[in-house]
């Protein structure tokens, strides 16, 4: 088990979210996550002209998780500009859900938490599995 240092954590968010590119809400989201191999991963929202077509902090971090090698996350924290703690959105608890490890801890605005219990009765792969969807045959590999 790796080692959570939550204040590095928090500045790897801070340190990402001077990259986020938010002309449109002014609302400036970093976001870092510690891995299982112990590597942290970071991102920043991305807007665009077409609002819908915003990319939360999270979805940053989810794409340098696969370009430094996949994994899963064990801890996660998300700031704003004044370094507030952040929750992450409903969709952006769906998708770390399906990269986190069982039971990886987020720093949230009521102190540390599971995934499970913010993203309480998740629906994820398990639930194709056991439903006759296609759950996919490379799980952990990413490939
Ligand atoms: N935002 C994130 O980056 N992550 C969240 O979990 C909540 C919202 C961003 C999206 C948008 O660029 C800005 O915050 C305002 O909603």
């Amino acid at each position: 088990m790796v080692e959570i240092k939550w204040d590095s954590l928090r500045a790897a968010a801070s340190e990402a979210m001077l990259k986020s590119y938010s002309p449109y809400s002014n609302f400036a989201v970093g976001a870092a996550a510690l891995t299982a191999d112990g590597r942290v991963v970071a991102g920043c929202n991305i807007e665009n002209a077409s609002y819908g077509v915003t990319l939360c902090a999270e979805c940053s971090l989810v794409s340098d998780l696969f370009r430094t090698g996949g994994g899963t996350l064990v801890a996660f924290t998300c700031v704003d500009k004044s370094n507030n703690i952040l929750m992450p959105c409903g969709r952006c608890r769906q998708l770390l859900f399906e990269h986190s490890a069982p039971g990886m801890l987020l720093e949230t605005i009521s102190g540390i938490r599971t995934i499970e219990q913010v993203l309480p009765d998740a629906f994820g792969r398990s639930d194709l599995a056991q439903r006759g969807g296609n759950a996919g045959e490379d799980l952990g590999e990413g490939l």
